[in-house]
Parts: C-alpha cells; structure tokens; sequence
C-alpha cells in the first residue's frame, strides 16, 4: 500500500522539547503537510524538513488563552476555534491521517476528525493531572481521546498512566520514548569554555525553558549553599512565565548570586554548553513528562543530577545513570553538586553507562521506526 499522507497539526509555533520532537519525527515524510495554529520559528523549521506549512488565518495569540482557564474565559473565542476546527476538516480531506503534537491541536483536530472521518494520533507530550490541568479540560481530552483518536503516543510511562488514570482507555496508548540523534562535540569542556567565555571553576548547568514547574529557583537555594560553584542558566520564559524569570532575577539579587549565576538566554548550542559543565541538573518541582535534556546531557558524558519525578527516574534507571533528588529539596540537590564536584570514584563508570544507555534506548532511528508504524497502523496501511 501507499505511504499515507499525513497532516501534522501543531498548536504553537514556538520550540519547545515537544516541538523539537515533531521536527526530529517528520524527517521521514517530507512532502506531507502541517498545519500551525500560529505562526513562529517552528514553521520554518518544518518547512526546512520538506514540509508544506500552513498558519491558521485564526489562530494567533491563541497561546496566550492558559491551560488552567476557565470556560468563561475560553467562550469568546468560540467564533475563532470554530475557525481553526473548519480548516483542520478541509485539511484532513485532503490528507489519510491526522497527527496532532499537543492537547489544543488533538482537542480542535478530534472535532475536525469527527466531521472528516480521518484516523487521528495524538502525540501526548504530557502528564495529565491536576498539577497542569483543570478538571474541565481533562475530562475534555480524555473524553475526546476515547472517541476519535486511533492511538495516544507518549514519551514514557509516568505520561502513559496519568493518562489512564484519568480515564483514558488504555489500548490507545503506545509508549516511544524520545530520540535523539546528537553529533559527538570535537572541543574539550576547558576549549568550550574559553571559546565561550564561560567561567572558570566548579559549574553546573540547567537547560530549559524559564517555567515556574521547571524547578530554576531551587537550583538558586542549591546554589546559595554551595560557595564556590557557578552555573549557566539557558533558557528563556516561553509560555508567559516572563513573572517568573523576574523572579529568578530578583533570587540572584536577594541570595548575593550575581557573580556566579549567568543566564544565557536561549541557546542553539545546547549539546556543546552541556559539555562544558561539570554536571547538568535538571530540576523539575512537577513530574517531568520526558526531559530531552536528560539524555542529551548523558550523549554529552556530563554527570545528570534530575529530580526523581516522572520519567527521570526510568530515563536514569533509578540512579545508576545519574543522581536523582526528591523535588523541590534545594538541601539534596547542594549536597548531590558537592557530591559530584568532589569526583566519586563511582562517576566516570556511570557515565560510560548513562551514555552507552542513551545510545541503546534514546536513539532518533528508533523513535522514526516506532512512529512509522504508528501512522501506517492508523492509516490501515498495513491491513
Ligand atoms: N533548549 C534549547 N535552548 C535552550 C534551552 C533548552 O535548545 O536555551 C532545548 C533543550 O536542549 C531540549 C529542549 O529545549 O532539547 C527542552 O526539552 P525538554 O524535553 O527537556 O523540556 P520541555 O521544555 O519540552 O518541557
Ligand atoms: C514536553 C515535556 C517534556 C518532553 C517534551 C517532548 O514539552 O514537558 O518533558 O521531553 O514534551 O516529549
């Protein structure tokens, strides 16, 4: 049977890890379409994949509408969905299968799918629970995900059984891990680090976006209490968590941190960063659906130090390829900087490990294979 032509249908045109992800798994499927709700640097990036990229003439700003908001805020711009949900019908007619990478794309392509008759997947990039959502929309995706879709991807197992927890049937879901495919960095952490003048010394680094839930300021009460260690923050506030990047300013004011804590902003050259540091912490105060950063940082032969969360514990195998912390423990987090700082004879063993780990179970080849399938199996094409 034919390849099946596939619309991809993304709410953002922002890049984030989820984002990253879409533009890692179209490489097979040049040619096919997406649709954006918005438009921003994801649309060239799909579009230098071969893909043909529409913007929604309705959706912009439509990012700006918070997933915790209430029905009343969301009733006016019933007129503007209405809109998008037209579009994505005439859209998925011309297409075998509908691949939506976020909840507002599979909420708004689930009503398209249901007028265009079309198989629908559901990329989940995360954990459904109160912590992110009100109780409104997960009933709403739930509900929706047990009528129309043919199957719920997600990129780990905590994902998957919040999922089912809140009602989602569990048949739908299939489990790909997210995979990465990163060329090895040719310069030694103490060439990268002059080149970028980074400082000099014991430092750590974090590498995601500004977000109250990605845990910053505890790396900054870590900090407060390790002297002597400095620390590269790269990242930026994407989706209007500006107030919080305020925060973590003012945090450096108020612990004295100013000379060693250096906020990078977003960066393009995160694999080569993470190389140069002495360990990358990844310190996410809610379960963490994935955390590509996790394994780029063991690609990267860095020591990872992640709360123990979501899927962290079963991305670092419980600890032996990486440390794990409880959330929100700024005292467990400096003792385990101090720990790593002082070079465990254990370390350089679990390294080899961490990175041989993400090579065998985190690699981009499987990630397109598992997600081929997916799509040929929603398309009957393998019928
Ligand atoms: N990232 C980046 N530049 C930055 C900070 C982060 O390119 O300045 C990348 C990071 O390397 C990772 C992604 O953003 O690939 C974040 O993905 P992750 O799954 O860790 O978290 P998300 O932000 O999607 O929740
Ligand atoms: C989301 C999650 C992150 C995950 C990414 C890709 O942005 O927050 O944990 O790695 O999607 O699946």
């Amino acid at each position: 049977m034919a390849k099946p032509r596939v619309l991809f249908v993304c709410h953002t045109g922002a890049i984030s890890g989820a984002e990253l992800v879409l533009v890692d798994l179209v490489q097979p499927w040049a040619g096919e379409s997406a649709l954006l709700f918005e438009n921003g640097p994801l649309a060239p990036a799909l579009a230098a994949k071969g893909l043909k990229v529409t913007v929604s003439r309705w959706g912009q700003g439509l990012t700006q509408v918070r997933r915790d908001s209430s029905i009343l805020k969301v009733i006016p711009l019933v007129g503007r969905l209405f809109g998008i949900v037209l579009e994505t019908i005439a859209a998925a007619r011309r297409h075998d299968v509908v691949y939506a990478n976020s909840q507002k794309a599979f909420v708004l392509s689930a009503l398209a799918v249901s007028v265009a008759r079309r198989p629908l997947i559901w990329h989940l990039h995360d954990i459904i629970s109160s912590v992110h959502f009100g109780a409104m929309q997960r009933r709403v995706q739930v509900t929706l995900a047990n009528l129309f879709a043919s199957r719920v991807v997600v990129p780990s197992k905590a994902c998957a059984d919040a999922f089912i927890a809140e009602g989602g049937k569990q048949p739908l879901v299939v489990v790909v891990p997210n995979g990465l495919d990163i060329a090895p960095e040719a310069l030694s952490p103490a060439q990268i680090r002059q080149q970028l003048q980074l400082p000099e010394g014991p430092l750590v680094g974090v590498f995601s976006r500004l977000a109250a839930w990605k845990g910053q300021h505890v790396v900054l009460q870590a900090l407060a209490r390790t002297p002597g260690v400095s620390c590269i923050i790269a990242g930026d506030a994407m989706f209007g968590e500006q107030a919080y990047a305020a925060k973590l300013n003012q945090m450096v004011i108020d612990l004295d941190l100013g000379d060693r804590v250096h906020f990078l902003g977003r960066r393009s050259d995160v694999p080569r960063l993470m190389r140069a540091v002495d360990a990358v912490v990844h310190p996410s105060i809610d379960p963490e659906p994935f955390g590509r950063t996790l394994v780029e940082a063991m690609l990267a032969g860095v020591p990872v130090i992640a709360t123990d969360a979501g899927a962290a514990s079963d991305i670092l195998q419980a600890g032996r390829a990486g440390t794990l912390v409880p959330p929100g423990d700024a005292d467990a987090l400096a003792a385990a900087i101090i720990n790593i700082m002082s070079k465990p004879p254990e370390l350089a063993a679990q390294l080899n490990y961490a990175e041989a780990r993400a090579k065998s179970h985190y690699g981009a080849a499987q990630m397109l294979r598992a997600i081929a399938g997916v799509i040929d199996d929603a398309s009957g094409a393998r019928a």
